[in-house]
């Protein structure tokens, strides 16, 4: 397939180039654009020959579900029903922005959007873009992270256009993403308390202010193939570049000698992803920067756009270290926990 490829910081085919993105939506195609969290990767969420489109780009596992995107949240009613006060007054708060509700589902949503569960997940995204692109659609968009499933999410346009090319009708790319890690999804279908299926923009913290959590978020143990989890994305392998991973946690001097003895013995082409003030002391191939150790939103922006970097260099191994729990430092763990091959803690 030929995909056509616009780039919307050129404000002067800004309006042409998500014309064309919409009228590939209308006629049942498929379109990669930008979010503050991640590229995604959209269909008519009422189309299912469309949607089916999405999976098979993605090469995604038809059991996991899609999460619905509008561009007001006055809309959302469109696919999510009963919708709780609790629900509503995150919606209130945080949308639009890099959070997910799970609410039971109107009928007339495709049972592919969902994966046959009775909950929909509906999202108001904070790009501007994205929200300009879903109005011209006349139609909610389904959207997952725009790469093929398994890898790192793109945050980037040079990755999403590696994913992506020749695969989707258009691409519209508008430089990195803001957060660079995707929305928190809370689900509001299950007791009384909400729970955090997956961490993400919007923190436990801050979500705490106005609603009442279930405990703290744990991070899921891998489950079998077989078994059938709350969130069923979270049974698959996620976010695995082809360099071997090796999360690194605790003590920083240690982290620094860990890396250098290992790398000294090492055949394959290194590479680390460290905060700023540590990267002269690393002698890996190559090091790239985890931003301000105490600005934890620049390592999640950088996270996962350092796994895909070290492909690009072909290293073999990428040694990552980890932020604290706090803020997004939770959802950084989530997704580098997955990525990993390796677990070490100083
Ligand atoms: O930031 C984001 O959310 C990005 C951008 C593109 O909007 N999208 C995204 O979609 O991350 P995806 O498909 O990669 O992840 C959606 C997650 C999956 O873990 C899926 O299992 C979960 O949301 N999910 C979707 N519908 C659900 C439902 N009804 N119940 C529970 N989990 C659901
Ligand atoms: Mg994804």
């Amino acid at each position: 397939m030929k995909t056509k490829i616009y780039d919307l910081t050129d404000k002067s085919i800004y309006d042409e180039a998500i014309k064309q993105a919409a009228l590939a939506v209308k006629k049942g195609g498929v379109v990669v654009f930008p979010t503050e969290t991640v590229y995604g990767i959209g269909a008519d969420a009422f189309n299912v020959e469309a949607i089916h489109k999405i999976f098979q780009a993605k090469n995604r596992p038809l059991d996991n579900p899609l999460i619905v995107h509008f561009a007001d949240k006055k809309d959302i009613n469109l696919a999510a029903s009963n919708i709780s006060d609790n629900a509503l007054k995150v919606s209130e708060k945080f949308m639009p922005g890099p959070i997910t509700i799970v609410c039971h589902k109107q009928k007339n949503i495709p049972s592919c959007v969902t994966a046959c569960l009775d909950t929909v997940a509906v999202r108001v995204p904070m790009r501007e873009s994205a929200r300009d692109l879903i109005r011209a659609c006349q139609t909610p968009l389904v959207a997952p992270s725009a790469n093929i499933s398994g890898k790192p999410s793109p945050t980037a346009p040079e990755h999403v256009i590696e994913d992506m090319n020749g695969k989707v009708d258009v691409i519209l790319i508008e430089g990195r993403c803001d957060v660079g890690l995707e929305s928190t999804v809370v689900d509001f279908t299950s007791g009384e308390k909400a729970r955090i299926l997956r961490p993400g923009g919007v923190t436990p913290e801050q979500l705490k202010q106005i609603i009442l959590l279930e405990d703290s978020y744990k991070p899921v143990k891998q489950l079998s193939v077989n078994e059938t989890p709350k969130a069923p994305g979270m049974k698959y392998k996620h976010y695995k570049p082809n360099a071997k991973v090796v999360c690194l946690m605790g003590d920083e001097k240690k982290i620094v000698d860990y890396i250098n003895n290992r790398t000294a013995l090492e055949n394959n082409l290194t590479a680390a992803a460290v905060f700023e003030h540590l990267k002269e002391k690393i002698s890996c191939d190559y090091v790239f920067s985890l931003g301000n150790k105490d600005i934890p939103q620049e390592a999640g922006n950088l996270l996962f756009y350092n796994l895909r970097k070290a492909d690009e260099v072909h290293a073999g191994i990428i040694f990552v270290m980890c932020t604290d729990y706090k803020g997004i430092g939770l959802a950084y763990h989530n997704r580098l926990e997955k990525a990993s091959d390796e677990i070490i803690t100083f």
